[in-house]
């Protein structure tokens, strides 16, 4: 109330045609905001499937929709909110996900076999963020595909589930929740000076496999992590992606937005390698020492399902042949070229 005066002063202060403008304007401007936080909190507070769930209670456990597995009724909204700390992250994993879609029913057959994609106008799971503290949806899920795995980018996490007017039996949803702070990555030792960082030490195991966040879920958003080779001195790694899925466009800059997968022989840029992102098939690389980075880094925008990778440390072997074909050939042990050779045997025939 006390804004609506202020405004009214200050637009009678200024006294013209402009002022009416400027007054309805600030009067539309009000109504807004007001019809919008009201209907935040129509669909934030006050329905009595709400749940909330906080990571100083319980790390893990598991959700499902009202009155699973027997149907959900209709006019259903049910907001279930994760609450962490710190560097944690909640990771969703739908168990069981069964929604009425109206394109399932017969009677209901979409005129476009694509329609049948849309969550509009059927029971839904959607999945809020925060991204700069305001809430922002990253995706509905309806019908009866299981959703892929889901990871928020920061300590909290929504999930809202709607029901339409009628369920016709549907058993609805159930799922598994965990505040996580190793983003689901549960190879190599993690570094816990750094937010998100795994070392891979030849002498701990020679060979094995590492993933991108979440995998085989959506990879989070505004998220970087660094896995760190180690091989042992005269070992390499090799490193081959056996998916790849990173949201973005070559060369993977800032430019296009793009998601990538950087690596590195050193801790710094290496301007050797490029950066990697798209669809890959099979790629692979090989370090030139015992050092080797492997960083991914999402933006706050689109996501993808990342990789997964597996890496093996290897004697090096080329250069134990070359130091071979060295010492048993006495042409090369010369550390003179062959002319200057030539050039010592004509000089000693002309002397002669
Ligand atoms: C779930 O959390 C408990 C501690 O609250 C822990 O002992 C258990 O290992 C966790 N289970 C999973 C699957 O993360
Ligand atoms: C790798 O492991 C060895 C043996 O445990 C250790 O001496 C070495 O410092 C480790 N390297 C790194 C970079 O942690
Ligand atoms: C990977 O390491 C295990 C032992 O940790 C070994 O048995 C296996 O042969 C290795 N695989 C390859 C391809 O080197």
């Amino acid at each position: 109330m006390c804004r609506v005066i202020i405004t009214r002063n200050r637009s009678v202060a200024i006294n013209d045609r402009g002022a009416l403008i400027l007054l309805q304007l600030s009067f539309m401007y009000y109504m807004f905001v007001s019809f919008s936080l009201l209907y935040w909190a129509s669909t934030t507070t006050g329905s009595p499937c709400d749940r909330l769930f906080r990571s100083d209670v319980d790390k893990n456990g598991t959700f499902t929709s009202p009155g699973y597995p027997a149907a959900y009724g209709p006019f259903m909204n049910c907001n279930y909110e994760f609450r962490g700390h710190g560097r944690e992250r909640v990771q969703i994993i739908f168990t069981d996900f069964v929604l009425h879609h109206p394109h399932d029913d017969p009677s209901e057959k979409p005129h476009h076999p694509w329609l049948k994609q849309s969550c509009d106008g059927a029971d839904r799971v959607t999945a809020f963020i925060s991204v700069g503290g305001n809430k922002e949806k990253i995706d509905d899920f309806c019908g009866s595909a299981t959703p892929r795995e889901l990871m928020s980018n920061s300590a909290v996490m929504s999930l809202h589930f709607h029901s339409t007017t009628v369920s016709r039996g549907s058993r609805g949803f159930k799922a598994r929740y965990s505040f996580v702070s190793n983003f689901g990555i549960t190879t190599g030792e993690q570094i816990s000076s750094s937010p998100c960082a795994f070392r891979f030490n030849s002498t701990t195991s020679t060979n094995g496999t590492f993933w991108s966040p979440n995998f085989p879920g959506f990879y989070p958003r505004d998220t970087e992590c660094h896995y760190f080779f180690h091989a042992q001195v005269g070992e390499r790694v090799k490193i081959v992606f056996s998916y790849f899925d990173i949201e973005g466009m070559i060369p993977c800059g800032l430019t296009s937005a793009s998601d990538f997968v950087e690596v590195s022989n050193f801790m710094t840029v290496d301007r050797k390698l490029p950066r990697y992102c798209g669809l890959q098939k099979d790629l692979k690389m090989e370090s030139d020492g015992a050092f080797f980075r492997v960083t991914f880094k999402s933006n706050d925008r689109f996501d993808g399902t990342g990789f997964f990778a597996s890496y093996q440390f290897t004697p090096v072997a080329d250069a134990v042949t070359i130091t071979r074909r060295r010492s048993s050939s006495p042409a090369s042990s010369s550390p003179y070229p062959p002319g200057c050779i030539l050039l010592f045997y004509l000089l000693a025939y002309l002397i002669s």
